[in-house]
């Protein structure tokens, strides 16, 4: 069969529940199946088979997601034949972050609480802190966390969480670090972990009381970072509350700006983005109008507060 691929646009429809996918690019083939046309959400055709239905990325309900920008994509012939599931990185994960979150032993050297206070310059409580401060004091509805953390952020959610009428979902994109996640948490049928790309969430509109992303952005590719914010736009609420709470540029009397930033671009090049622009202008537009902006540590760190 003859592909014709590259990204053609973000569409949102109903994938069929028998379509599968095998990734022809990968050494190992890697194959997918959506085995649920519920549970299927955003979709990006990948490839059209010349004369075929088209094939695309997409999420089942575990959250498997078929690499972006594949060179080709072959149906399989059906989801029972699928070979087993492997689980796509992004490539600015595994080219710039695979030490500190990619890594079998990432998750062994910086699991530490110390160390990621020590990564924010003895901000994480604080930070932490204001974030939640954005948030009612009981989480009542559905509260979304996009991208797990090194540290207790995800646990301090869960004890705002009520006994009854309050659910945390946390997505991540690494099975590793939603693994670490589950060990750090305590069992709960209130809380769900979903192996899930920030920029494609496989959520209704409107299906959150309040979104959470705290030190993701700075990680993220421009285009990337933009998919993310409309995506935690689109899943909130009306009247629901999105936090962000990342870099940003310090204030010229912080000498953290200068000695900062050879550091920020060797380890963590997207980073900087974040010195340059404000987030405000790679929200979607409607977006931009409810924003609240806060800075704090001479201005390195900053925290959006949007409602939509
Ligand atoms: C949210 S950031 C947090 C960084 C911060 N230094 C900390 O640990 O407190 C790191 C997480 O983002 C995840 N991540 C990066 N890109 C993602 C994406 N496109 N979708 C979902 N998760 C992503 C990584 O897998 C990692 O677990």
């Amino acid at each position: 069969m003859r592909l014709r691929t590259g990204v053609e646009h973000l569409i949102r429809r109903p994938c069929p529940a028998d379509l599968a996918f095998a990734h022809t690019r990968s050494p190992q083939p890697v194959a997918t199946a959506c085995t649920s046309a519920a549970s299927v959400i955003d979709s990006t055709i990948v490839a059209r088979p010349a004369g075929g239905r088209p094939t695309w990325t997409a999420l089942d309900r575990g959250g498997l997601m078929l690499q972006k920008n594949q060179d080709a994509c072959l149906p399989l012939q059906s989801p029972a034949a699928a070979i087993p599931l492997a689980h796509s990185v992004p490539a600015y994960l595994d080219t710039y972050y695979w030490w500190a979150y990619v890594h079998p032993q990432a998750v062994r050297v910086f699991e530490r609480q110390w160390l990621a206070n020590a990564i924010l310059w003895g901000n994480y409580a604080r930070l932490r802190d204001s974030a939640l401060a954005e948030f009612d004091a009981t989480l009542k509805g559905r509260t979304l966390q996009v991208a797990c953390a090194y540290g207790d952020l995800t646990n301090r959610l869960c004890t705002r969480l009520p006994e009854r009428g309050g659910t945390l979902d946390v997505v991540d994109v690494l099975p590793i670090q939603l693994d670490n996640l589950r060990r750090k948490l305590p069992a709960s049928d209130r809380v769900r972990l979903h192996t899930m790309d920030s920029s494609a969430l496989g959520f209704a509109d409107a299906s959150f009381d309040r979104v959470l992303l705290f030190f993701l952005l700075h990680e993220q590719p421009r285009e990337v970072r933009i998919a993310t914010l409309a995506e935690a736009w689109r899943v909130v609420k009306p009247g629901g509350r999105i936090v962000i709470v990342d870099y940003a540029l310090p204030d010229r009397a912080n000498p953290l700006r200068y000695l900062f930033r050879p550091v920020l671009a060797a380890l963590e090049p997207f980073a900087l983005d974040l010195w340059k622009s404000e987030i405000a202008q790679w929200l979607p537009p409607p977006a931009r109008a409810a924003v609240r902006k806060e800075t704090c540590f001479g201005g390195l760190y900053q925290k959006i507060v949007l409602t939509r």
